[in-house]
């Protein structure tokens, strides 16, 4: 630790997009002297990145103030100054409210706003500020290069925001209108990434195959057309997406997922929900049946694609038959991974006004036969891949001493004995157990053929 830097805590809920987000305000602050700590004690910089999806996200956040305030008295007390953000779609939701209700907050900024730390921090010194503006085009033009490792596998932004109005949801609120970055630009991180080590990218947008980015030749390019490009980068050897929607599921993009093996075989797209009459309620613009047409053409070209989605459950108006219909929706596809909900009204959004509300306990009833579902199909999609040997990418150490841990080509985590010296590689491992949520391996080398051979 250098004494004289100063120090930056961040905490960060919610999804891939928050977390990317988290690393790129640490990038921005790294250039004015700041470096990153794990615990809150002493920071002189506190931010903390939220998310509205859950519900009572915002009774969480002001929980995590109050339990930072003693920190923050602490550090007064001893002479020093400590910062206090809020950032991210909460601060996004209720930027007036949080400066209104905790006066020890310093700095409320939404996600289109990170780039301006910089001058939204040398204000906060003086006043309180707010900064909920959505300049998401120069947002990403301003942020410093990729300057460190992200590690073997990365997350990078390529599209925000969301124009769907799915009737649930905040997004399109909190996040504002889609926005894709130009394809430049993109190249150019994902090749900074590579050559600082990063083998595997995901590429992140909150509705990300509505990616429709300028090329060259101020050509529209989308997202097939996008990872064909970032897959002819050298050392790039895998490439996922997420999150995607069904309705922007084009040729382009399946055809995709037969065509080049840097895209790895498996894909979240959420349905939210089996019933027709449901999806046109959350405003979802496609059926039960394009959505499993789209599954069916995936299948074709990529046989053996992974499948995940979200679910809802207990939307207002699910009557029991249209619950039945999301668990048949379920038996077709067969999942490898899936979240999902019970419904829950945010404020603002179509839904919360709606009618035919479905009880606590139907909900609880309806969300606990979904997950024994899911979770089954779970296990013996792990299951049906003990035996096989896979390249897996090892992404950090184990839990246990002496072991890493990785993902397989379909996204399962993957506990392996092996040397440090494989962390950061691509290599074979040979599946030899399934559980629940991960898998164990090991390691296939020649040695250990060659003992298998010579016993
Ligand atoms: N209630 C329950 N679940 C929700 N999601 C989004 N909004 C709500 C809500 N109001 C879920 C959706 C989405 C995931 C990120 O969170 O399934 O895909
Ligand atoms: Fe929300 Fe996704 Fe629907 Fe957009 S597509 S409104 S992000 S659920």
């Amino acid at each position: 630790m250098d004494a004289d830097k100063k120090k930056l805590f961040i905490k960060t809920w919610g999804c891939q997009m928050n977390v990317y987000d988290s690393r790129k305000m640490a990038d921005v602050l790294a250039g004015m002297g700041y470096e990153t700590v794990e615990a809150p004690e002493g920071a002189d910089m506190i931010i903390l990145n939220t998310c509205h999806i859950r519900e009572k996200a915002t009774d969480k956040v002001f929980s995590e103030i109050g339990r930072l305030r003693a920190h923050k008295q602490a550090k007064e007390e001893a002479g020093g100054k400590m910062v206090m953000a809020v950032a991210g779609c909460v601060a996004q939701a209720e930027g007036d409210f949080i400066l209104k209700r905790a006066p020890d907050v310093d700095l409320v900024f939404g996600p289109g706003a990170y780039h301006e730390l910089p001058e939204m921090l040398m204000k906060a010194t003086g006043e309180r500020v707010v900064n909920t503006d959505f300049p998401a085009e120069d947002k990403f033009d301003k942020l410093p290069g990729e300057h460190k490792s992200q590690g073997p596998a990365a997350f990078l932004s390529v599209q925000e925001g969301c124009d769907k109005f799915c009737t649930f949801c905040v997004v399109p609120y909190t996040r504002g209108a889609e926005y894709s970055r130009p394809v430049q630009a993109i190249l150019n991180e994902a090749k900074a990434m590579v050559d600082n080590g990063t083998k595997e990218i995901t590429l992140l947008g909150q509705n990300v195959n509505a990616y429709h980015g300028d090329g060259k030749d101020g050509k529209t390019t989308s997202l097939g057309e996008l990872i064909a490009l970032l897959a002819a980068i050298n050392g790039l050897e895998r490439i996922r997406y997420t999150t995607s929607h069904p309705k922007d599921m084009d040729e382009d993009l399946i055809n995709a997922h037969g065509s080049i093996p840097e895209l790895m075989p498996y894909l979240h797209l959420p349905v939210q929900a089996g019933s027709n009459k449901i999806l046109k309620a959350m405003n979802r613009k496609h059926t039960a049946e394009s959505y499993l047409d789209i599954i069916d053409r995936l299948r074709k070209v990529r046989p053996d694609i992974a499948m995940s989605s979200d679910f809802i459950v207990g939307f207002p108006g699910e009557s029991d038959e249209d619950f039945e219909d999301t668990l048949k929706v379920v038996e077709q596809v067969q999942y490898q991974s899936a979240y999902s909900f019970k419904y829950s009204p945010r404020p603002g959004t179509p839904a919360a006004n709606m009618a035919g509300l479905v009880r606590e306990d139907m909900k609880s009833e309806r969300l606990e036969r979904l997950q024994n579902l899911l979770n089954n199909q779970q296990l013996t999609f792990n299951q049906k891949t003990v035996g096989l040997t896979m390249p897996v990418l090892f992404e950090r150490k184990g839990k246990q001493a002496g072991q890493l841990q990785g993902r397989t080509p379909y996204n399962q985590s993957i506990n392996v004995p092996a040397n440090d010296r494989l962390l950061g590689e691509i290599v074979d491992v040979q599946v030899t157990e399934a559980f629940g949520n991960s898998l164990a391996g090991t390691v296939e080398t020649t040695e250990m053929i060659y003992k298998a051979a010579g016993s």
